[in-house]
């Protein structure tokens, strides 16, 4: 099969652990008889440089016309880059959130697996991580705080910033929805994680989700409040299957799980909208600090890239084989700087895409 996909390096190491990611696409269409076209669309930075805003509609346009989204990072220095001195509308970052939107990307699915081999590379104590964990985060992408009316004033003489937190039943049985179907491929337990004894969108959450539930009664669902859920992440984190919650919980409480799976590099994600269609992107940042030197961890991208064929694709042979593939590099003890640990070999970005590209088979 051909697929078409449109691909966004971005700014920072998003290049980088792109063509990592590309590159062990490429073998997996080698070793399974697939092409894979990739269509290169700037956002970020670097369509600031080129074209004065984040995205562009042509950019957006190229991805809804794709296959399917692969995205590096986007964004720099904030307080030390050309980029921030504009207007927040016109931030690197506010391109991240348009395409979220302009695609109706609404569920955020952030995957956090703790390899044995990077035990020691996992900041908990041995008791604590015991057998180990495996959840998902299911985020809300489109709602929520981050998309709600916003204004900065000065009231009175003093100056005043307002957000919204918005949410409608119809956004949160959506994603609810996504979050009790992938339940039911896993453990079937979901742990809907809300702040119900302060906020109004919370409460309505909370309605909705025991409404969604109804239809699933295989599914155990239990409700944690926010904050007790970023303490029972480092108290107990095997506790968790399917974590829903809304966007910027989610955004929270994923770099929370994915820095206990040793390394923010390794957690890759998918967006999705109703149907098959995504972006699969890395749940970490664009890392301006470390970019060019080929340093990065390219294992976070590679990982999103098998959620592609998996979910969008449905290619879950190849998207195994790629999961194996990163999974035989660290039992080899290759690992990238930031999951280093005594006894492996240290690497580089292009070296582990390359160590990883070779161990794809069918
Ligand atoms: C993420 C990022 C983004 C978000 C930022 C860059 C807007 O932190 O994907 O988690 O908050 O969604
Ligand atoms: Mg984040």
């Amino acid at each position: 099969m051909d697929y078409n996909i449109a691909v966004i390096p971005g700014d920072g190491i998003g290049p980088e652990i792109v063509r990592e990611a590309c590159k062990v696409m490429d073998q997996v269409g080698k070793v399974f008889g697939h092409q894979f076209q990739y269509t290169e669309v700037l956002m970020g930075g670097c369509s600031i440089d080129a074209h004065g805003v984040p995205l562009t509609d042509e950019a957006l346009e190229t991805a809804r016309n794709s296959d399917s989204v692969l995205l590096g990072a986007v964004g720099g220095n904030v307080g030390n880059s050309r980029w921030y001195d504009v207007a927040p509308n016109l931030r690197p970052e506010a391109g991240l959130l348009a395409i979220r939107k302009g695609l109706n990307l609404f569920a955020n699915i952030r995957p956090a697996y703790l390899y044995k081999e990077l035990m020691d590379a996992c900041p908990l104590k041995r008791e604590i991580i015991g057998e180990g964990f495996d959840m998902v985060i299911m985020r809300e992408l489109t709602g929520g705080l981050y998309f709600g009316a916003r204004h900065t004033e000065e009231v009175d003489g003093v100056m005043t910033a307002v957000d919204t937190l918005t949410y409608n039943e119809n956004e949160i049985r959506r994603i609810a929805v996504k979050a009790f179907d992938i339940a039911m491929k896993r453990k079937k337990h979901v742990t809907s994680v809300d702040k119900a004894n302060v906020l109004d969108s919370s409460r309505l959450w909370r309605k909705v989700v025991e409404e969604v539930a109804k239809d699933y009664p295989e599914v155990t669902l239990s409700h944690m409040l926010v904050d007790n859920c970023a303490m029972q992440l480092v108290m107990n984190p095997g506790q968790f299957d399917v974590i829903l919650t809304e966007n910027m919980f989610g955004d929270i409480l994923s770099d929370e799980a994915s820095m206990i799976t040793g390394s923010i590099g390794m957690l890759s994600s998918a967006s999705m909208n109703e149907s098959k269609f995504g972006m699969y992107e890395p749940s970490h940042g664009s890392a301006p600090d470390i970019a060019g030197q080929d340093i990065a961890n390219p294992i976070a991208t590679i990982l999103s890239a098998a959620m592609m064929l998996r979910y969008s694709f449905d290619l879950d042979a190849e998207a195994d084989a790629m999961e194996a593939a990163v999974q035989q590099v660290l039992t080899e003890g290759f690992h990238t700087g930031d999951i280093y640990s005594e006894g492996c070999e240290k690497v580089g970005c292009s070296k582990m895409g390359d160590l990883i590209a070779e161990r794809i088979r069918k």
